[in-house]
């Protein structure tokens, strides 16, 4: 669905996306992951058209997509979840939701009053769309909350029900559990997943807690120092040796593996077996590399 072919985002002399290829197969959750300042957020914001990427290509069914502005993306169903912006936190979650199909399609002012009587009508459709989408997300008893007030999570959720208030083909979603209680976490997972599977949303997901990534992404892109470093199944990933050595650094890598010959040392000479370790225990830190 999507074909990123070596793309470069320089800022002055520093390169944040170094020559990253990957592609983002229709109808997958894919997930990208990597230490801090790996670039994944520089190479959503080159694929969502925020910033023009310094060299390379993104292709989008076929279609050269590269440079284009955000709201010409949105309308062909690339999008990308923003931070609510501070204007709109004064207003309930209902009318965040029903304003977005207007405010993200790059209206004019001019459009906009010439609209006004197509806008009233469409009024009760957009508010029980809105409806609708808080109810997918179980959060219907926010409607008229203010979106000011929301937790993280419910802000999230909230991000995640702006993709649903337009046609979504692939939604890019920038750590979209940082700072997001556990059972909140579980209700954002489960919307991505039902929005995949019954709505046939394509997921790009950067995200550094890799249970969430495991539970929910399959492929699995591993980005370090603006290149794409590994890819396949969670599994896969977590077991790659490269991708330890960039999460971790070399030096740590070594120490980890010193220990557990210690370790297993230890066992053997008191005949019981190495032990699996801490369930919990996937060798990524939460936050990438310390
Ligand atoms: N607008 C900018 N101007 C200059 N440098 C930037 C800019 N945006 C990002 N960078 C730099 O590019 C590198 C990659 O940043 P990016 O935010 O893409 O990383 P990331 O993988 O998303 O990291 P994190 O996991 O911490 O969010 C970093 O070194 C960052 O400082
Ligand atoms: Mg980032």
């Amino acid at each position: 669905m999507i074909v990123v072919e070596d793309l470069q985002k320089q800022f002055g002399g520093f390169r944040a996306v170094d020559g990253a290829s990957l592609e983002i197969a229709k109808g997958s959750i894919t997930g990208l992951i990597g230490p801090n300042g790996a670039g994944k957020s520089t190479l959503f914001n080159v694929i969502a058209g925020v910033y023009a990427p310094t060299s390379g290509r993104v292709i989008m069914d076929g279609e050269d997509i590269t440079g284009l502005a955000p709201h010409e993306l949105f309308h062909k169903g690339l999008l990308r979840t923003f931070q609510i912006a501070h204007e709109f936190s004064s207003m309930t979650v209902r009318e965040n939701l029903m304003m977005v199909p207007a405010r993200q399609s790059g209206e004019t002012l001019w459009n906009a009053w010439f609209g006004r009587a197509r806008i009233r009508g469409e009024e009760k459709a957009l508010r029980a769309k809105a409806d609708d989408v808080l109810d997918f997300l179980t959060i219907s008893h926010l409607a008229d909350e203010k979106a000011g007030n929301l937790s993280g999570g419910q802000k999230k959720l909230l991000e995640l029900g702006r993709t649903m208030m337009v046609e979504a083909k692939i939604v890019f979603l920038d750590e979209v559990g940082a700072g997001v209680n556990r059972t909140l976490l579980n209700t954002i997972g489960d919307a991505i997943v039902r929005l995949n599977r019954e709505r046939g949303y394509t997921f790009c997901v950067i995200e550094h807690d890799m249970d969430f990534i495991g539970r929910l992404c399959d492929p699995v892109i591993v980005m370090a120092e603006g290149k794409v470093l590994a890819q396949g199944s969670a599994q896969h990933i977590m077991e790659n040796e490269a991708v330890i050595e960039a999460y971790l650094g070399r030096g740590l890598k070594n120490k980890v593996k010193a220990e557990a010959a210690a370790e297993a040392r230890l066992h053997e000479s008191h005949g019981a077996q190495p032990g699996l370790g801490d369930e919990s225990g996937n060798g990524f830190g939460a936050g990438g590399p310390a």
